[in-house]
């Protein structure tokens, strides 16, 4: 099967033109399309028509997928590979996913491979989702900021989200943080396939840096979060009915953008590759030192 890719922005992305995931598609293409995804780091699918077994079968032949046990209210409930991603109303409460700059489930210690994300409902304007490149953003760097930075480790900690403190009390945040431990990643991540390093902070999810207070690690934070997702760096989509969008979590982060009409749908379907292990769970100290 042949297709041919068209750049979506100098920094990241491309199109996918040619191919239609519902057909059987051998294993030399999909290896063809894991070497674009590994060089762009987010594939665009125009003009799609998949129902969820479609999308979670095209999903799996990039690996093992996520069955979103960790966040049950967003899950499909026939299909537990795919999760909502709505604003729709749901358990009696509106929902908002991914409105801060991240990549999918750094707090935990199998952070996802990557994310496919199918468009099925969109509001009549907006709705649209950035992306920036982490490893153009770890390159340009100074050599010395590359050099502090090399070999330390962040704090990830998704009771920092802001998603996730919206309408919770105290004793709320201690409980999500007792079932999901904040964990230590490397602030330069190798990717394990392609071997580049991405920078791998996120305004969602990193509290510090081991070894520091929060207070001291804040403004340098707060310098690479600026850092990744100036204009040159980032791609911003907007969405048709049918896209489906495939992005690399190792080399890209990602933001749903609130430009839209809250009281008109937006229904999107994801799927969510397990990656391998990275990080390892905060100790009570390190906990401290960085509250
Ligand atoms: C996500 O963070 O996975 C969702 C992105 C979006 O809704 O645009």
């Amino acid at each position: 099967m042949t297709f041919t890719l068209k750049p979506l922005a100098s920094a990241i992305g491309a199109e996918v033109v040619g191919l239609d995931l519902r057909t059987a598609i051998d294993d030399d293409t999909i290896a063809a399309l894991r070497d674009a995804w590994h060089r762009h780091t987010i594939l665009l699918f125009r003009g799609q028509s998949l129902d969820h077994a479609q999308h979670v079968a095209f999903s799996r032949r990039f690996g093992a997928l996520d069955d979103h046990a960790s966040i049950p209210r967003f899950r499909h409930p026939e299909h537990p590979e795919i999760l909502l991603v709505t604003n729709h109303e749901a358990g009696g409460k509106r929902l908002a996913v991914g409105r801060q700059w991240h990549s999918d489930l750094s707090t935990t210690t199998r952070p996802a491979k990557g994310s496919l994300l199918y468009c099925s409902v969109l509001p009549p304007v907006g709705g649209d989702t950035m992306f920036c490149n982490m490893v153009r953003a770890w390159e340009t760097l100074s050599p010395g900021l590359q050099s502090m930075l090399d070999g330390r480790w962040a704090l990830h900690d998704m009771t920092i989200a802001r998603e996730t403190r919206a309408n919770r009390t105290p004793d709320d945040l201690a409980d999500i943080r007792r079932r999901n431990p904040p964990v230590f990643q490397p602030v330069a991540r190798v990717h394990d396939e392609a071997g580049h390093k991405a920078l791998y902070v996120s305004e969602m999810t990193t509290v510090s840096f081991e070894n520091m207070t929060r207070a001291e690690s804040q403004p340098l934070l707060e310098y690479l979060y600026q850092h990744s997702v100036q204009p040159e760096n980032v791609y911003r989509h907007r969405w048709q009915v049918g896209d489906l969008m495939m992005w690399d979590n190792r080399s890209a982060m990602h933001i749903a953008l609130s430009d839209y009409d809250q009281t008109q749908p937006r229904m999107m379907y994801r799927t969510t590759l397990l990656g391998n292990p990275s990080g390892r769970v905060a100790e009570e100290a390190a906990l401290a030192l960085a509250a």
